[in-house]
């Protein structure tokens, strides 16, 4: 077969192998297998040697065209497959961009965590600073620099939880603290504040601080293992009872409303001399005597009193120059009575159906 008549052949051979070439990888087997290095036409150009020199120009003006042709049919046929492939892809993996999205669920502020918020903006509002507090306490800070006697019933691990030391209430554990040794535990009250307060020695104070406590109660509806309270601690020359009252007065005022009134009513605690428990009207009967307040008219709202001597020279301020008062109250109970809740347990669960009304 001459020369020219195998480019014609060729020719056929290739429009066959390309037409036939649907993938990618297939047209490239085609493009090897006739332009590669062994391929057909590639083959064919090694012949021109041996045929005679007048032949030659018509020959390889032949295998040019032939080249170029293949080249042409390979470059479109690989981008029809590409387009192809473009094609389904957009009809499997196609994204509605008009479809609307899914918001997530944002959560927001607790509502012990706002209830602090708010107190803490009207005694900042009043000159206090407010202090961070610690969770972890040795029994110095949470009872012994507050002036609780040794065998002060607080102290037993019935009513505190140890973190070391479980000898708590014992004549072992009486015998420690008779020589100044203290154990850790979760503190049961933000008072320790008071005594961190009063070391630093930075007079006059006006501060609190509040913060997660933790006694050993089983929870009920009024009753919660781990709660917060607010401390508040004042020092300075000439503080009186009157300081006190005007200032929890105006405190409770702003909190549930300019109507309520309020009630001093004597009580004990080992680190305040006098001390108070401070009962707000009930907001349901007005005074009147309700089953939300126990038919007194009266719901008590926080601990407070006068700071006793011996905390402040404890603590090493000079309590013939210095006077104060203290100040606790249980952040729960406030959003209790604000809210009306039936349930503390509600405030832990977590479940935004409650939470998500506050
Ligand atoms: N720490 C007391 C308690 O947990 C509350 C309290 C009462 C705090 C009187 C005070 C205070 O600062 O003066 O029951």
């Amino acid at each position: 077969m001459s020369l020219i008549d195998e480019l014609a052949q060729l020719e056929g051979e290739a429009r066959a192998l390309i037409e036939g070439a649907d993938t990618a990888d297939k047209i490239e087997a085609a493009r090897v297998a006739l332009l590669g290095r062994k391929g057909s036409l590639t083959n064919a150009m090694r012949m021109m040697g041996k045929i005679s020199p007048e032949e030659r120009p018509a020959v390889g003006k032949r295998a040019n065209e032939l080249r170029r042709m293949i080249e042409t049919m390979l470059e479109q046929s690989a981008s029809s497959v590409r387009a192809q492939a473009m094609e389904s892809l957009m009809a499997t993996e196609a994204v509605d961009v008009t479809l609307p999205g899914v918001r997530p669920a944002l959560g927001h502020q607790h509502l012990i965590s706002a209830i602090i918020e708010e107190m803490e903006d009207v005694f900042c509002g009043m000159g206090y600073t407010v202090e961070p507090g610690r969770q972890v306490e040795t029994t110095y800070y949470n009872f012994t620099a507050l002036n609780a006697p040794e065998d002060h019933p607080s102290r037993s691990a019935r009513d505190t939880f140890y973190v070391v030391d479980n000898a708590a209430g014992t004549a072992e554990h009486a015998e420690k603290h008779a020589r100044g040794e203290s154990d850790i535990l979760l503190r049961t009250q933000t008072s320790g504040q008071q005594v961190h307060a009063l070391e630093r020695g930075e007079l006059p104070i006006y501060m609190i601080s509040p913060g997660t406590v933790y006694r050993p109660d089983t929870p009920d509806a009024c009753h919660l293992p781990q709660f917060n309270q607010v401390e508040g601690l004042v020092v300075d020359e000439g503080i009186t009872f009157g300081d006190l009252k005007g200032t929890l007065d105006t405190f409770i005022r702003a909190m549930f409303g300019q109507d309520r009134k309020t009630r001093y009513r004597p009580h004990f605690f080992p680190f305040t001399e006098p001390s108070c428990e401070v009962d707000v009207s009930c907001n349901v009967c007005h005074g009147e005597g309700c089953s939300f307040c126990k038919h007194t008219g009266w719901i008590e709202i926080l601990g407070c009193g006068m700071v006793d001597p011996n905390v402040l020279e404890m603590s090493g301020v000079d309590s013939e120059r210095y006077t104060g008062f203290a100040f606790g109250i249980g952040v729960e109970r406030v959003a209790a009575l604000r809210y009306d809740l039936p349930d503390l347990r509600a405030l832990m669960t977590g479940d935004m159906r409650f939470l998500a009304q506050f």
